[in-house]
């Protein structure tokens, strides 16, 4: 039977791009519905683009109130019925609750490899130790942040001369081949 799959972005959502277009022909998911947290977000033109339903829960609406952000947000979900939902460039920190409610059914792609650089700007915190790798992580959403267990890891070499931008460039690339990849593994094994 064919998992319902949910994307949360905040931003461009590459990687729901990526996620989308892997979902096809025998693929065991299928996307339901792509929700972005600011009505700005870029990748809600292109889930349209795509043919998939867009919604969208402003955070700013909720002003700082995060457990009526977070209902809103479970309604909106709710409404598509999803498996599995992928947050993919989702900016947002989820509650222990949020996440207990979706019981290991959510997914995250963190530009870091993890358990190194939990949190913000890891390219920058890469190239500052001297690390000679950077890479990316998919990992089950746990209630700490960027804590869950690893999915799948992928590592991209850091040159001399790299920015962060250079780096990020660079893993972003590896984020598009290894979300797919690993959200068809994730769905096959959830629906054995
Ligand atoms: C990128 O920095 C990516 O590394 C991280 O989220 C950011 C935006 O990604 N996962 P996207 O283009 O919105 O998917």
């Amino acid at each position: 039977m064919t998992q319902r799959v949910a994307i949360l972005i905040s931003g461009g959502g590459s990687n729901m791009v990526s996620l989308v277009e892997d979902m096809v022909g025998d693929h065991p998911g299928r996307p339901a519905v792509v929700i972005a947290n600011s009505p700005g977000a870029g990748g809600l033109a292109k889930a349209d683009a795509l043919g998939v339903a867009t919604d969208v829960v402003d955070h700013r609406a909720f002003k700082g109130d995060r457990a009526a952000f977070e209902a809103a947000l479970h309604t909106a979900l709710l409404n598509h019925q999803p498996d599995v939902i992928c947050l993919a460039g989702f900016m947002r920190i989820l509650s222990a609750d949020f996440v207990g409610l979706w019981q290991g059914r959510i997914l995250n792609i963190h530009p870091s490899l993890l358990p190194k650089y939990k949190g913000l700007h890891t390219h920058a915190r890469a190239i500052e130790a001297g690390d000679k790798e950077a890479g990316c992580t998919v990992h089950v959403v746990t209630p700490d942040l960027d804590d869950g267990p690893i999915l799948g890891q992928a590592s991209v070499p850091i040159h001399a001369d790299d920015t962060a931008e250079d780096l990020a460039a660079r893993v972003l690339t590896e984020e598009h081949r290894l979300y797919p990849q690993v959200l068809r593994r994730f769905l096959q094994d959830f629906s054995a």
